[in-house]
């Protein structure tokens, strides 16, 4: 079912046009397997969630091929060129303020102000990238807490049939992810990777604090306070009470103010979930009232993130 692409023109030509489609496709980089999809599709980008069957709406990396292009979707301040400028095309991702005008679907940075990027050099991701030209989500190619994979035959071993192409570009050289470094306040490792912090601090000329080595489990995209609507939000609603906002899910809820998926399917529910959530706290004069929502597959993500949003605020 998952076609395999051979790195050839025509190959990439195929994978590009399937990207454009909102298909996904996996692709080799320097160090893993990358799950693609397009950064600027809702649906995409839900259906890389559903593929990998992550229980979370972690923030992406958006995949671009050189500094110019990340311009266009991240704020690179001073510090933020001069790393980019030494370790890209390479394993190093940076997270940077997000560019208002970069249009990327919120699904990608958890509806974050800031923006994960990373410039591959491998040549096929390279020629991939450029052949599609548009910003490219990409966390590794494989089922949710399992290992990432560095070949083809990786990616279709947790993935086949449930992605639309992978292209083969033989084994990864790396085969360790990117080191991420946090360039949105005090600059820090984020995810120890396959740029050693060494060459980063000499870059930086200081010292970096890093939580990724440490005995504390790094997850950035939690530490960073997320989007939560400003009126209450009750879960489990069946129906609403008078006064409230009805964010409604499935046949069940017609009548709904907003709908997340009339026919109750999660992807389109998750590719409007950010949305609709804003919509709903710009309309609501009163409490959000949201329909209940299946605790499967990517129901697990939607319901977690709605959980935050109804969760007491300090
Ligand atoms: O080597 C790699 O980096 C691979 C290949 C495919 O490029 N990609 C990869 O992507 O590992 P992914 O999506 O699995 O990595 C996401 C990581 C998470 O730890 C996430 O928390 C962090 O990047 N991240 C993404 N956006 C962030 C943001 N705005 N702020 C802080 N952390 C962010
Ligand atoms: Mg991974």
């Amino acid at each position: 079912m998952t076609e395999t692409l051979a790195p050839t023109d025509a190959g990439l030509a195929r994978a590009a046009a399937l990207l454009a489609e909102g298909e996904l496709v996996a692709f080799p980089t320097e160090t893993v397997y990358g799950l693609g999809g397009d950064a600027r599709s809702d649906m995409a980008v839900a259906r890389i969630f559903e593929a990998k069957g992550r229980p979370r709406f972690n923030p992406l990396i958006v995949h671009l091929p050189d500094l110019e292009a990340a311009r266009s979707v991240g704020v690179f301040d001073d510090l933020a060129e001069r790393v980019a400028s030494a370790f890209w095309p390479g394993p190093l991702t940076l997270v940077v303020p997000l560019r208002p005008s970069a249009r990327l679907s919120p699904l990608v940075t958890a509806d974050l102000p800031s923006v994960a990027i990373r410039v591959p050099e491998h040549p096929v991701a390279q020629r991939l990238l450029r052949a599609f030209g548009g910003p490219v989500a990409a966390p590794s190619a494989n089922p949710s807490g399992k290992i990432s994979p560095t070949r083809a035959d990786h990616v279709l071993s947790g993935l086949d049939g449930k992605i639309a192409a992978v292209v083969d570009g033989g084994a990864c050289a790396v085969g360790l992810e990117s080191t991420i470094l946090g360039l949105v306040g005090e600059p820090a490792i984020l995810r120890p990777g396959g740029i050693p912090a060494e060459a980063l601090e000499a870059c930086l000329g200081r010292p970096l604090p890093s939580g990724g080595d440490s005995a504390k489990p790094t997850a950035p995209g939690q530490l960073l306070s997320h989007y939560a609507p400003a009126a209450p939000v009750r879960l489990n609603a069946d129906k609403p009470e008078p006064g409230e906002f009805w964010l409604g899910f499935g046949p069940e809820a017609a009548g709904a103010d907003l709908n997340l998926s009339e026919t109750g399917d999660l992807v389109e529910a998750a590719a409007n979930l950010f949305h609709f959530l804003r919509q709903a706290d710009a309309s609501a004069t009163g409490p959000i009232a949201v329909s209940p929502i299946l605790e499967k597959g990517l129901g697990r993500a939607i319901n977690d993130r709605l959980r935050r949003a109804a969760a007491p605020r300090g």
